[in-house]
């Protein structure tokens, strides 16, 4: 199989940043066993990496935005020392009606929504934001929020949408939901631009819907993410939204309001309305939540810690906020985090927050998943390099930060290498937090092909233990996860 940058049978390619180099579609789904390794593959690491990321099957229609492409599953399943590589999209209605059509049908995020239709309703369902294992299925989700699709985790065969309990179709679910290990259950938040504009719920080991609170907002909101703790969910609330008057004529244009607060809802995981607890701190925004725990303080009081990597917060010549720039930086897939951190009194609703690091540049945050929910020493980022074009946001190595002691470790291999999100992956038999490995594709412009670095979590300078050689380029995609050996032999479909 060839490594060529652009596949021969994609003669429909189109110059865009967002398809070109390491964002570069692919069209093969292939299966390849027993794959060349750089290094040792460890034997203690057994289980499965998965990623979803955007792989446009057919030709876009006007402007392509990385967000638009359809969603693509790679997995690399590693056992005994040995690594099998699988990709395969996921078969959303969207691109089973586009495949029946032969061509593109619906257009992208750049482009104008056809007359009269809502944004709700008027960008397909790509499925390829996030992908997480919950009761024996992967679960391939969409960043819009719509039906969650789940997969056969050993062939990656779509099986059909989570959506079966009617009291979950047409709710717009995130791709961020949060599953807890401890108890099984999956926990979820919807958006949407119909009031009440958000809803909280939680799916049971079983399958089976728990809970579901609508969650009213003062209009339609952009949240991405949202956190969990041992008994609570955090919801999101920033001040960025599609300037109203642009989304009547159906098109999307970021506002920040910088006279608006960033507001959280502190809810019971099973809890109900009338329990949320809505706390307010500085406005910012953020995409991606590292991890979420209960405190009690020496007075005996209970605070809520959510731990994430917000946009930094730009500032102009007179010291305020530069809407602006943090617009462009945000509209351009710009890259400007810090690492930062919320506290919610739940006895006083006394609110205090910070920057942990403004040094490193990191966003991605990865987390050993037995922690979700407790409190957890070490988060496992992505280094953020400077983008070199616009939309091409580059990830340019690893880092790992120690809560701790507040130090930091960073990896990065020079010139060439284009990270991705890479989950904590436990040793076999591990107890401590990171004894185990960081598993992420890395995409080697210099070789002009994809690999899986397997790195030691407790020696990420070191850099990678065992690069594994794929066959074919995987595109610079999104959210990814680790599935246990003995999560996947618990996997209701073989
Ligand atoms: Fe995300």
């Amino acid at each position: 199989m060839g490594l060529d940058h652009i596949p021969a049978d994609q003669d429909w390619f189109v110059p865009n940043a967002s398809m070109a180099g390491p964002f570069a579609p692919t069209h093969s789904e292939v299966v390849a066993q027993d794959l060349q390794v750089i290094g040792d593959l460890p034997a203690d690491l057994n289980g499965m990496y998965v990623r979803n990321g955007p792989s446009p099957a057919h030709a876009p229609h006007g402007k392509y935005h990385w967000f638009d492409g359809d969603g693509m599953l790679h997995s690399v399943r590693f056992q005994g020392g040995r690594a099998t590589y699988r990709n395969r999209w996921v078969q959303t209605d969207g691109l089973k009606a586009e495949t029946e059509a032969g061509q593109s049908l619906w257009p992208g995020l750049k482009e104008r929504m056809p007359e009269g239709a809502l944004p709700d309703d008027a960008m397909k369902n790509t499925s390829n934001t996030d992908v997480k294992f919950h009761n024996g299925t992967l679960y391939s989700m969409w960043y819009r929020g719509g039906a969650v699709y789940t997969v056969d985790p050993g062939s990656l065969t779509t099986l059909g949408k989570l959506e079966t309990d009617p009291r979950l179709v047409g709710l717009q679910i995130s791709a961020h939901s949060r599953v807890d290990e401890a108890t099984g259950e999956f926990v979820f938040f919807a958006y949407g631009n119909r009031h009440p504009y958000m809803h909280h719920g939680v799916i049971g080991a079983d399958g089976a819907l728990k809970s579901l609170v609508p969650v009213e907002l003062p209009g339609p909101r952009l949240p991405h993410d949202m956190a969990i703790t041992r008994n609570y969910s955090v919801l999101h609330d920033f001040p960025l939204i599609n300037n109203p008057e642009a989304l009547a004529r159906g098109r999307y244009s970021l506002e920040f309001r910088q006279d608006w607060p960033t507001r959280f809802a502190v809810i019971p995981r099973h809890g109900t309305a009338d329990q949320i607890r809505w706390f307010e701190f500085q406005p910012r925004y953020m995409l991606h939540v590292a991890n979420a725990w209960e405190e009690v303080n020496a007075q005996g009081e209970t605070e809520i810690v959510m731990l994430g990597t917000p946009y930094a917060n730009p500032r102009g010549y007179d010291g305020g906020l530069d809407v602006q720039r943090l617009l462009f930086t945000i509209g351009t897939q710009g890259t400007d985090y810090e690492l930062y951190q919320w506290r919610m009194n739940l006895t006083t609703g006394a609110t205090r927050e910070g920057i942990v690091d403004d040094i490193l540049n990191t966003e991605f945050p990865m987390i050993n998943t037995r922690y979700q929910g407790v409190k957890n020493r070490y988060t496992y980022n992505v280094l953020m390099g400077r983008p070199r074009t616009l939309e091409q946001p580059h990830f340019a190595g690893l880092v790992k930060y120690d809560l701790q002691t507040g130090a930091a470790l960073a990896y990065h291999p020079g010139e060439g290498y284009w990270f991705s999100e890479a989950p904590f992956a436990p040793r076999d038999g591990a107890t401590e937090e990171d004894d185990g490995y960081v598993v992420g594709f890395v995409w080697n412009g210099l070789a002009n092909r994809s690999e899986v670095w397997v790195t030691d979590a407790r020696d990420i300078a070191k850099g990678p233990v065992a690069r594994v050689i794929l066959p074919q380029r995987v595109p610079h995609g999104f959210h990814s996860c680790w599935v246990r050996d003995d999560q996947l032999s618990a996997a209701r479909v073989a």
